[in-house]
C-alpha cells in the first residue's frame, strides 16, 4: 500500500468524529444523538434469530509444523490462533451458508417465516453468478426471495447488516436473511506460511427485521479505500489491479501493511460508531471484533477502553473465517449465554478493499421475550 487509508471520519459519509476522547464525552449527551433506534420516526430494526457453522475438520498448528517452516509458538504468539476448521474438498461457500441457516433453524424453528430477501456476504463465492445467496435461498426453502451477494471481504457481515437494516427501514424488505459464508482455505496457498496459518472456513446467519423500540441497530460506520487494494486481494476476471499490480492464482496479503491499517481503522471506526450512537466505552457490554489477529484485537480494546474480558474471542479455535468471524462469534456468545437481552454490543471489522465497518446494537433476545410473554399469559397478566 503506497498511501494510508483515510480515517473513517474523513471517508465515511456519516462524517462521525473519531476523537479518542469523544465516546465517553458522547455518553453524557445521549439524548441529542440521532440514531436509528432512538429516532421514533424510524422502525427499530435488529437481529431476531441467528446460527453458525464450522466444518468438523480441525487443522492445528502442529499440522502446519509438520509441513511448513513454522512453529506453534510463532503462530500463537504472533496471531493467537491455535486451530482452524477446513471444509471438505466438495464443500463450498453455499454449503457453509446452508449449514449456518440450518443451525439457525434448529434454534429458531420459525426464524425464516416471512423472509423476503437474502444477502450473502462472501469473498469466496461458489460462482460469479448466480449469487451464492440465490443458491442458499433455494436450499433453505426461500425460492422467490430477492437474493444477492455483497463483496466487502472480512467487513462483509457488518456491511450486509447495514444493507438489511436499510432495506427494512425503507420498507423495501420486511425480513432479511443475512448469511456470511466463506471457504478461504481453498483460495489461500497452503504452501505459504505467511498466509496459510491464518484462515479457516465457516458460516454465520442472522435474520434482520423490526424489533421493539429501544432494541436493534443504533449506528453503522462503513468505509473503504481502494488505494490500499494491493495489500490484500484474490483474483477474479482481471489478471491485474489498477496500478498494474499483477494478480496470481492465490490470495495475496501484505501482512505488515494490513496489520497497520487494521489497528488504525478498527479503533477509528469503532469509536465513530459509539459516538454516533451516543455511547461511551463503559456502555458497551460486549465487543465483537473481526477475528484476524489477537494483537489487532488487543490494540482495538486499548483504544476503546474496553477490557478483553468484555470481548468475544474465538480466533484461537477458528482462525480468520473472513466475513463469517463476526456472526460466528456473535452466535457462540449468544448460545453460551454470555450475550443477554438488552445488552449493548459493538461490532468492528476490517478487510480487503481495503474496507472497514462498525456497528452498535442493543441486543434483542427474541427467545427470552417469547418465554416472558408465555409466563405472563399463563398467569393471566
Ligand atoms: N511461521 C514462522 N515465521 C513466519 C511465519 C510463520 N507462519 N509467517 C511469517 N514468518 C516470518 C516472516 O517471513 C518474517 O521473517 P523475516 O523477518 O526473516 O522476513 C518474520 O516471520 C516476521 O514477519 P512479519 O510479517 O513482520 O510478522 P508479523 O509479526 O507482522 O506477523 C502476521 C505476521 C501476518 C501474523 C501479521 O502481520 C498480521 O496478522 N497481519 C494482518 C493480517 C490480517 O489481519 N489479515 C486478514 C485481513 S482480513
Amino acid at each position: 500500500m503506497t498511501q494510508d487509508a483515510p480515517r473513517p471520519d474523513k471517508a465515511s459519509p456519516h462524517k462521525a468524529s473519531t476523537d479518542k476522547a469523544s465516546p465517553d464525552k458522547a455518553s453524557t449527551d445521549k439524548a441529542s444523538t440521532d440514531t436509528a433506534s432512538t429516532d421514533t420516526a424510524r422502525p427499530a430494526v435488529g437481529i431476531t434469530a441467528l446460527g453458525a457453522y464450522a466444518p468438523p475438520k480441525v487443522v492445528t498448528n502442529a499440522d502446519f509444523e509438520a509441513r511448513l517452516d513454522t512453529s506453534d509458538e510463532w503462530i500463537v504468539s504472533r496471531t493467537g490462533i491455535r486451530e482452524r476448521r477446513y471444509s471438505e474438498p466438495g464443500d463450498f461457500a453455499s454449503d457453509m451458508g446452508v449449514r449456518a441457516v440450518q443451525n439457525l433453524l434448529e434454534r429458531f424453528p420459525d426464524g425464516l417465516e416471512g423472509v423476503d430477501t437474502v444477502v450473502c456476504a462472501t469473498g469466496s463465492p461458489d460462482a460469479m453468478f448466480p449469487a451464492t445467496a440465490s443458491l442458499i435461498a433455494a436450499q433453505v426453502g426461500l425460492r422467490g426471495a430477492a437474493a444477492f451477494d455483497l463483496s466487502a471481504a472480512c467487513s462483509g457481515f457488518v456491511y450486509a447488516c447495514s444493507v438489511a437494516h436499510a432495506l427494512v427501514v425503507a420498507g423495501t424488505a420486511r425480513k432479511v436473511l443475512v448469511v456470511s459464508a466463506e471457504v478461504l482455505t481453498k483460495i489461500v496457498d497452503q504452501g505459504d506460511r505467511n498466509i496459510a496459518i491464518l484462515f479457516g472456513d465457516g458460516g454465520g446467519a442472522v435474520v434482520v427485521e423490526a424489533v421493539p423500540q429501544g432494541y436493534g441497530f443504533e449506528s453503522f460506520v462503513l468505509g473503504s479505500d481502494g488505494a490500499g487494494a494491493g495489500s490484500l486481494y484474490i483474483r477474479c476476471v482481471a489478471d491485474r489491479l489498477p496500478g498494474n499490480i499483477p494478480m496470481g492464482q492465490y490470495t495475496y496479503m501484505n501482512g505488515r501493511e494490513v496489520f497497520k491499517f487494521a489497528v488504525r481503522v478498527l479503533g477509528d471506526s469503532g469509536l465513530a460508531a459509539m459516538q454516533k450512537a451516543g455511547l461511551g466505552s463503559k456502555d458497551v457490554d460486549w465487543l465483537i471484533p473481526h477475528q484476524a489477529n489477537i494483537r489487532i484485537i488487543e490494540s482495538a480494546c486499548e483504544r476503546f477502553g474496553i477490557p478483553m474480558d468484555k470481548t468475544v474471542i474465538n480466533l484461537d479455535r477458528y482462525g480468520n473465517t473472513s466475513a463469517a468471524t463476526v456472526p460466528l462469534a456473535l452466535a457462540e456468545a449468544c448460545q453460551d449465554g454470555r450475550i443477554k437481552d438488552g445488552q449493548q454490543l459493538l461490532m468492528v471489522a476490517f478487510g480487503g478493499g481495503l474496507s472497514w465497518a462498525a456497528s452498535t446494537m442493543k441486543w434483542y433476545d427474541r427467545a427470552a421475550h417469547a418465554a416472558k410473554s408465555k409466563v405472563l399469559a399463563e398467569v393471566g397478566a
